[in-house]
């Protein structure tokens, strides 16, 4: 009797779990660029396709975002352990692995084509304290109580499971760790960049927000980048 109530009360907590994470999304007709489902007002991107990764590469990508700016204004010690997600390419990855020498570099992605370039660069001798993880859309696979910061340079918004995955980075930082979120400006329509792979800082604000994160500050030195922070109680 005592097992069947118990097992009676684990089935209800599920369908609860389950019926409040169905809540938080709902769906709309695709945009062009989306993919029709909706979490707290903001359409979802598509997921730009390991096709486009000779573009993260590009030459000018340095001069157009002021990519050397943005890793020089992440609060970083040599032995901090760090996640790059939706790190693509690596090319963050492999910045960031040279700022925490004595640390570590989570280089995650769902695309295994990806971490396939990731590691061949591996294989050529740098970001020797790069580990390439293959992440599912809801869930970038990293330990507990980890990290001193995550980094997401234009991915967060593409994110099929915002909140599963947000909760899940909650649980990866540190007390007092810190998301670095960077996307590119919304609210400026001279940033020559789709409608829907940009956020507006109030946006970023309300959903890093209902993941119990606080806004700590947000450094507007990028040419066409929100550089936002929010960090983890501590
Ligand atoms: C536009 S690229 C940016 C890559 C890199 N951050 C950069 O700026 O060079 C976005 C990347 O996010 C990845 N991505 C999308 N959804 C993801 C998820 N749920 N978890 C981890 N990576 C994801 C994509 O596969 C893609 O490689």
């Amino acid at each position: 009797m005592r097992s069947l109530l118990r097992g009676l009360v684990t089935a209800a907590l599920l369908a609860v779990t389950a019926a409040s994470a169905q809540d938080a999304y709902t769906t709309k007709p695709a945009s062009m660029d989306g993919i029709g489902k909706v979490y707290m007002g903001r359409e979802i991107a598509h997921v730009m396709g390991h096709q486009g990764a000779s573009w993260l590469e590009r030459s000018e990508r340095e001069k157009e975002e002021g990519t050397e700016l943005l890793i020089k204004n992440l609060p970083l010690k040599p032995t901090d352990a760090v996640a790059d997600i939706g790190a693509g390419t690596g090319y963050f990855s492999f910045r960031l692995a040279t700022k925490v020498p004595q640390g570590k570099v989570y280089a995650v992605d769902i695309q295994q084509e990806m971490l396939d370039i990731i590691a061949a660069r591996k294989a050529q001798g740098q970001g020797s304290n790069i580990i390439g993880v293959l992440g599912t859309e809801a869930d970038p696979k990293l330990p507990n109580n980890t990290l001193e910061l995550i980094l997401m340079v234009d991915a967060y918004h593409e994110f099929n499971y915002p909140r599963e995955m947000g909760q899940a980075m909650v649980r990866a930082l540190k007390p007092g760790g810190r998301i670095a979120l960077v996307e590119y400006r919304a609210e400026d329509d001279n940033v020559p960049i789709k409608q829907l792979h940009k956020m507006t800082q109030s946006q970023a604000k309300k959903e890093m927000a209902a993941l119990g994160l606080t806004w700590v500050q947000t450094n507007d030195a990028l040419p066409w980048q929100h550089l936002m922070f929010f960090e983890k109680p501590k």
